[in-house]
C-alpha cells in the first residue's frame, strides 16, 4: 500500500485527506505543527529540514504520494509568516522529498495552492520576484513590508503554482507527476477564522461561488485523492480548480 507523506494533516483538508487515505489502507505520514507523527514548524528553515528528515525517517527513504496542505491565511500574525508556509513550506518539501519520491512507485504530488492565486495584480508583487529566486528572507521581507494580508496569500499561492509548473520537465524526468489543487472555499478553521475577520471578513462571506456554498474538506480531500491515484496518471503540472465555479466567474475568457 502507497506511503503517503501530508502536511497540515492536524486539520482542516489536510485531516480530511488523511483519514480517507488511512480508511482505504494507505501509510499517512502527517506532518504539523504539533498533534502529528511528524511535528516541526514549516515557517522556519530549520523546521522545514527537521520535518524533511523525520519524513525520511519514518519512510526509510522511499514516498509514493507526497501532499503539501500546510497554509496560513490571511489571520495570520504577519504577512511574512503567509510566505513563509505557503511557500518555502512547500518548496523546500518538495525539493527535500523529491528523491524519496522518484523511489515510489508510480509516485505522485499535490500541492494545494488557492482560486486567490488568481486575483489580480498577484503575479506582479515583488515578494513572488522574491519567492521564485528562492529568496527566503527577501520575500518575507517584502511581504511584511507590503503588509497586505489578502495580497500576501495571493501571492504565495500564485508564486507555488508557478514553482510547480515551471518544474515539470525535471520532476517528469524523476518520474513524479506534481499537480495544484486551487480550491475555492472550503470550510475549515483557516476560512471560519477569514470570515471573522475585522477588515476582510465582510468580503470573504459574500465572495460566494456560483454553486452557492463553500465545499467540505472532504470534497477537496477526494480531488487530491484522484489527482494522487493512476486515474490521473496523465495529468501533470496541472492546475484543479474545484471551488465551485469561482474562477470561471471571475474569468471567463481565460484557463
Ligand atoms: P487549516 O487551518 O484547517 O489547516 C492548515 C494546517 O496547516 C493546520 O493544521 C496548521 O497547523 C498547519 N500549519 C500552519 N502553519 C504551519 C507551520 N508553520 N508549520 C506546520 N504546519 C502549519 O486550513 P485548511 O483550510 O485546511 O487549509 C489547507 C490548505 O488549503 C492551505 O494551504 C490553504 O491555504 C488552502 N486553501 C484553503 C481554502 C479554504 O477556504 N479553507 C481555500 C483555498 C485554499
Amino acid at each position: 500500500m502507497p506511503i503517503t507523506a501530508v502536511t497540515g494533516a492536524a486539520s482542516g483538508i489536510g485531516a480530511a485527506l488523511s483519514q480517507q487515505l488511512c480508511d482505504a489502507g494507505h501509510t499517512v505520514i502527517g506532518i504539523d505543527r504539533s498533534g502529528s507523527d511528524v511535528n516541526a514548524d514549516l515557517s522556519t528553515g530549520e523546521g522545514r529540514r527537521s520535518a524533511v528528515d523525520q519524513v525520511l525517517a519514518a519512510s526509510g527513504g522511499v514516498l509514493d504520494h507526497l501532499v503539501l496542505c500546510a497554509g496560513l491565511g490571511i489571520t495570520a500574525p504577519n504577512c511574512g509568516l503567509i510566505v513563509a508556509v505557503n511557500y518555502f513550506g512547500v518548496t523546500e518539501l518538495l525539493d527535500g522529498l523529491a528523491d524519496a519520491l522518484s523511489k515510489g512507485t508510480q509516485a505522485s504530488a499535490v500541492v494545494v495552492g488557492s482560486v486567490a492565486s488568481v486575483q489580480t495584480g498577484a503575479d506582479q508583487l515583488p515578494m513572488v520576484e522574491a519567492m521564485l529566486s528562492g529568496d527566503f528572507d527577501g520575500a518575507v521581507a517584502a511581504a511584511n513590508e507590503d503588509n497586505n494580508p489578502s495580497m500576501a496569500y495571493a501571492g504565495s499561492k500564485y508564486a507555488v503554482t508557478v514553482y510547480v509548473r515551471r518544474k515539470v520537465r525535471a520532476w517528469a524526468e524523476q518520474g513524479i507527476r506534481v499537480n495544484v489543487l486551487a480550491p475555492g472555499v472550503v470550510e475549515t478553521p483557516l476560512y471560519k477564522a477569514s470570515t471573522e475577520d475585522p477588515k476582510y471578513g465582510e468580503a470573504t462571506r459574500n465572495f460566494v461561488a456560483p454553486l452557492g456554498r463553500g465545499s467540505k474538506p472532504e470534497e477537496a480531500a477526494n480531488v487530491i485523492r484522484f489527482l494522487l491515484s493512476e486515474q490521473a496518471s496523465f495529468i501533470h503540472g496541472t492546475v484543479l480548480f474545484a471551488d465551485g465555479g469561482m474562477d470561471a466567474m471571475i474569468r471567463p475568457g481565460k484557463f
